[in-house]
């Protein structure tokens, strides 16, 4: 596996690849990170994975200066999971000057995460087209927990005619159902155990839709009062249409309800897509 630091090597050393697959993360892998390469795997001949923490998506106060950055180990974990090449800038080599020239995500960067984090998908989708253009591959992997940063992605790729294969993974949870995520080394011990009652709440509200119930509001009401009677900040639960994220009629199958909520000082997503049957 080659480790390589600057768009130069990168570009030398992918000049003769046929097809690239390529994985951007923040670094601090888990098993998530792990899915998207084992699927990626089959898609390409040439892995390639980025690990760089991305200054433009945070906002103020926000955790950029705690995000754990463990180069060491993601190494060795790529190196097992058959990576061929890591890509692992530093911040100048990514941003040399001011990034005055950014991407800007129509109308889905100003709901639900994009809301309650402004200016977050202007910095995902600028740094995401940076590294297409510096890896060039021909499919990129995207892990479906981050489920609006997937459609803003693929947004992106769609209107400026970028000739890149997005693929979606779905989320890998721990056996108690807590999406894997970075964030997830922040809690406590007592933060840990109560962490699953999010995808608990996401649950819930899948199994009264099964059942016929559709006044989303309520839904979405309940499970924010739940969450926050147990000690959480909830930003939202929302029950949307899949492809805008526009709230949906009774009538609208593809559904995916998603979650926000801080616990202490660390703020947990995670979703489940829902196909109503007529
Ligand atoms: O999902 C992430 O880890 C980041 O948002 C990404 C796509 C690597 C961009 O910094």
């Amino acid at each position: 596996m080659d480790r390589l630091h600057t768009v130069s090597e990168l570009r030398q050393r992918l000049a003769s690849e046929r097809r690239i697959v390529f994985v951007p993360t923040m670094g601090n892998l888990h098993e998530g990170h792990l899915d998207l390469l084992r699927a990626g795997h089959h898609h390409g001949d040439c892995l390639v994975t980025s690990l760089f923490v991305n200054r433009l998506q945070f906002g103020k106060g926000e955790d950029f200066e705690r995000y754990p950055r463990t180069l060491t180990a993601d190494c060795e974990q790529l190196e097992k999971q058959g990576c061929h090449v890591v890509f692992a800038p530093d911040e100048k080599e990514v941003y040399p000057e001011l990034q005055q020239c950014v991407v800007e995500p129509s109308g889905l960067q100003h709901v639900l995460e994009g809301a309650a984090r402004p200016g977050h998908f202007r910095g995902v989708a600028t740094v995401v087209l940076k590294l297409f253009h510096m890896v060039q591959p021909q499919v990129a992997v995207f892990g479906q927990k981050d489920y609006q940063q997937c459609l803003v992605v693929k947004e992106m790729v769609r209107q400026l005619n970028l000739p890149i294969d997005i693929l979606a993974v779905n989320t890998r949870r721990a056996l108690d159902g807590l999406a894997l995520s970075s964030r997830n080394s922040y809690l406590s011990v007592q933060e840990r155990e109560e962490a699953p009652a999010l995808y608990r709440q996401l649950s819930l509200i899948q199994t009264a839709l099964a059942a016929g119930q559709r006044d989303f509001d309520a839904l979405e009401r309940e499970a924010t009062n739940t969450l926050d009677s147990r000690g959480w900040q909830t930003d939202y639960i929302a029950i949307r249409e899949r492809h805008r994220l526009g709230k949906p009629d009774p009538s609208t199958p593809d559904l995916v309800i998603l979650g926000a909520a801080k616990l202490g000082r660390t703020r947990l997503i995670d979703n489940i897509e829902v196909t109503l049957s007529p």
